[in-house]
């Protein structure tokens, strides 16, 4: 009988069955025996190939086969003795498709010798595992708000005005109307979304001319930005932790493997799913910065380094808030209590990494934000629309946007973001 083709994911019921596989050789070692492991897309396998059991012209070819070569093959299915993983003792096996020399071998590779190979290195376990792990936050994430009541309002790429500041806008003409500019932030589009849907969120690409070379800034990411009705900067920071454990919840269920690939320590993790994060104000934080050796100053943006600093001293995620309103975005609003701070609230991820989710309470205040506009030195006319939310029926509203690329890098514990996205943009590299 012909033997079903089957996944390499559904192996592990399959054992003592004849099955059919398709796939690429990863590694091949040849010996008197022949060791492939073949990899299909949905997971790595080893196939056994002996002089005994597979035909002549099946040994034959497998004592010849090289890395990324196409193979299709049949054999039993058997749990390996000492791991007890599946492995297939190779009946027939054919070539589908060489691969000559493959650029990415086994030996360690530079990382722009890496970058250049993009497409190929998409291949490895290593990228194969990230990318999964990304997979499943985009899915946790769009669950998330699916069931929560958020209607998804997706927001314009091409947009006439700048949300997150102008020094950072990619330009393109627009026909007669002048530039357009990529969206830094989908933020300013939700807003409106807001009374039509009560709770709203997008989640798409976005993009920000960084002329910085960090680990942490791309110059194309991917931003999750939901926005609420009747709601502050309490709401933003309950309903990001909420998001974040769901996220963190799929993950540490559903991509064991993926994590154990990446040597994923996740005990940290599964201190940020149980404990509650932590909150502390910019001023306090200004304070411990400074005891730990910062040369911050009331009044400055944290740098990297100083976030760095903040969370290699914490064991789960912080919510910094209120922020002095001077280095903030036009829209937030201020604290009553205290006029020069903003109702903002950035989450912190722990183990050294830095900002994941920036968000908060919006300004409702027409005339408050009419100045803010001109301080910014943004034009008038470009944000009528925006002011329209307050003009017809404007409620207190709050929201947040979290970095994909970013929360990716965290709970998969990567040096950079480059690796969390499979085709990277940043500053002086477009390729492939
Ligand atoms: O803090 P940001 O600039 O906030 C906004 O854009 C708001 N309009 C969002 C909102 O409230 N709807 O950016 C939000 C998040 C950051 O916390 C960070 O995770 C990510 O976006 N981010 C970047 N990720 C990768 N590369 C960059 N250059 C990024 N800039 C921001
Ligand atoms: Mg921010």
């Amino acid at each position: 009988m012909f033997a079903p083709l089957t996944e390499v994911r559904h192996l592990k019921s399959c054992i003592g069955q004849e099955v059919a596989l398709r796939g690429w050789v990863r590694n091949a070692r040849t010996s008197k025996t022949r060791f492939i492991e073949l990899r299909d897309g949905s997971g790595f396998v080893q196939c056994v190939v002996g002089a005994s059991e597979a035909d002549a012209e099946s040994y034959e070819t497998a004592g010849k086969l090289t890395q990324e070569s196409a193979i299709s093959l049949t054999g039993i299915v058997q749990s390996h003795p000492k791991t007890g993983e599946p492995e297939i003792l190779v009946k027939s096996l054919k070539l589908i498709a060489p691969s000559v020399d493959f650029p990415i071998t086994p030996k360690d590779h530079g990382i722009e010798f890496l970058m250049d190979h993009r497409t190929l290195w998409l291949r490895s376990k290593r990228q194969w595992a990230i990318i999964r792990v990304r997979h499943t936050i985009v899915k946790a994430i769009r669950d998330f708000f699916d069931t929560d009541g958020f209607t998804l309002l997706d927001a314009p790429i091409l947009t006439p005005s700048s949300c997150e500041g102008t020094s950072s806008l990619f330009e393109t003409d627009y026909f007669h109307e002048g530039m357009a500019f990529l969206s830094q932030s989908g933020q300013l589009y939700q807003e409106p979304g807001v009374p039509a849907f009560g709770k709203v969120y997008c989640f798409g690409p976005t993009f920000r001319a960084e002329k910085s070379k960090t680990r942490r800034h791309l110059t194309e990411f991917w931003m999750v930005e939901p926005e609420m009705a009747f709601a502050g900067l309490e709401d933003v920071m309950q309903l990001g932790e909420r998001m974040t454990k769901f996220i963190l919840q799929r993950v540490l269920e559903g991509r064991q493997e993926e994590l154990k690939i990446l040597e994923r320590d996740t005990a940290p993790l599964e201190i940020a799913l149980k404990e509650s994060f932590g909150r502390m104000s910019y001023t306090d934080s200004v304070a411990k910065l400074k005891e730990l050796g910062s040369d911050i100053n009331w009044g400055e943006d944290f740098g990297n380094d100083d976030e760095t600093m903040l969370m290699n001293s914490m064991d789960r995620p912080l919510w910094v808030h209120r922020f002095p309103k001077s280095f903030k975005a036009f829209y937030m609003a201020f604290d009553p209590q205290s006029p020069e701070l903003a109702l903002g609230a950035d989450l912190l991820a722990p183990e050294g990494y830095g900002e994941v989710i920036g968000g908060g309470e919006r300004s409702s205040d027409i005339d408050y934000l009419l100045t803010q506009i001109e301080h910014h030195g943004l034009n008038l006319a470009d944000y009528e629309w925006y002011l329209d939310v307050r003009r017809f029926g404007g409620v207190q509203h709050a929201g947040f946007g979290m970095g994909l690329e970013r929360a990716v890098a965290w709970i998969c514990r990567l040096p950079h973001v480059r690796e969390t996205i499979p085709y990277p943009r940043m500053m002086g590299t477009l390729r492939p």
